[in-house]
């Protein structure tokens, strides 16, 4: 499966860094795969013989789970590290790690901390890199929620998303990056100390303004959701804030996705969130199970965008 956009080779650290060509290309060629998925055609042969290491420096169940089956259903074996059990947990450095991998596989996947890591990784490793979620960005799952929202609602361009909760989550700057490109609007509700990082503020403005899409800002969550297509939201604590958990939980409290809120929203409103959820804190329980959530299908639509990816990047 050749890629009409010379994606393979390339790494994904951050959507800033694909076109919304080609982002749609990866989105056209996740649906389908996923078509051929649910025709029967469940293992395909497009990676044969590949082998793919897969870093994990924090917890992960719908990453890990996916990024596996994905390169199992491609024809490619994974190879699956908790980076503690690595030489790099003591103390190798990433460089080193990133060559001698790149001597034995032909891509390595990581989820880390620290953005900056994934950029050490890349620049050692000779092999394509891909962002597993780190503190900047989630690039893989931002490709889920954008086939999940052409999915439900049929379009993309002129959709309005209202992101609610965290203003600096790693999860709204993919949705901010890959919105913007796609014609994507993003509203986003948060306090006014919690703010987007910069540069990727700066980018997805740029993107906005070529592609008609708009990005605002408000304290108000209905302010943010009226009229919305999409809520979305994340959790208020993420992966390594643990020590600053009890400060985000008092800033968020009034920023919480319940019915009150959805019903601000358009009527066909759709609910998502990239799991895993804290009910009866980001989201209520009526309505992550209620009539507005897609979240299982969101979190399906990982395993099929990560083949996507694979089979697009892998050499
Ligand atoms: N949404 C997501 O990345 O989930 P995991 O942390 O379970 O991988
Ligand atoms: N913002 C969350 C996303 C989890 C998929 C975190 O980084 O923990």
């Amino acid at each position: 499966m050749t890629s009409p956009h010379e994606l393979k080779g390339r790494d994904l650290l951050c959507l800033t860094d694909y076109s919304a060509e080609q982002i749609t290309f990866l989105l056209d060629l996740a649906a389908q795969l996923k078509a051929r998925y649910y025709a029967g055609e469940r293992v395909l042969d497009v990676l044969r013989g590949r082998s793919i290491a897969m870093i994990f420096e924090k917890p992960s169940t719908r990453t890990r789970v996916s990024l596996q089956a994905a390169a199992y259903q491609l024809g490619a074996q994974p190879i699956v590290l908790s980076a503690s059990e690595l030489q790099l947990g003591r103390g190798e450095t990433i460089p080193d790690t990133a060559r001698t991998l790149s001597r034995f596989v032909d891509a390595i996947t990581a989820r880390v901390y620290r953005h900056s890591d994934l950029e050490v990784l890349a620049k050692y490793a000779t092999v394509p890199v891909i962002n597993a979620l780190s503190d900047l960005s989630h690039p893989l799952q931002a490709l889920a929620d954008f086939l999940t929202i052409r999915e439900k609602l049929g379009r993309l361009k002129g959709v309005k998303l209202a992101f609610v909760g965290d203003g600096s989550d790693n999860m709204l700057h993919s949705l901010l990056v890959a919105g913007s490109k796609l014609g994507v609007s993003v509203y986003v509700a948060s306090p006014s100390s919690l703010q987007p990082d910069k540069r990727i503020l700066e980018a997805a403005r740029r993107e906005a303004e070529a592609s008609g899409a708009e990005i605002r800002f408000t304290e108000d969550p209905f302010e943010a959701v009226d009229g919305a297509d999409v809520v979305y939201t994340d959790v208020w604590v993420s992966m390594g804030q643990e020590s600053v958990a009890e400060q985000k939980r008092r800033l968020l409290s009034p920023y919480q996705v319940n019915a009150k809120l959805m019903e601000r929203a358009s009527s066909r409103a759709i609910f998502m969130h990239c799991l895993p959820a804290h009910r009866g804190e980001e989201v209520t329980d009526e309505v992550i199970e209620g009539p507005w959530s897609v979240v299982w299908d969101e979190a399906e639509n990982r395993l099929h965008t990560a083949k996507a990816v694979l089979a697009s990047l892998v050499p």
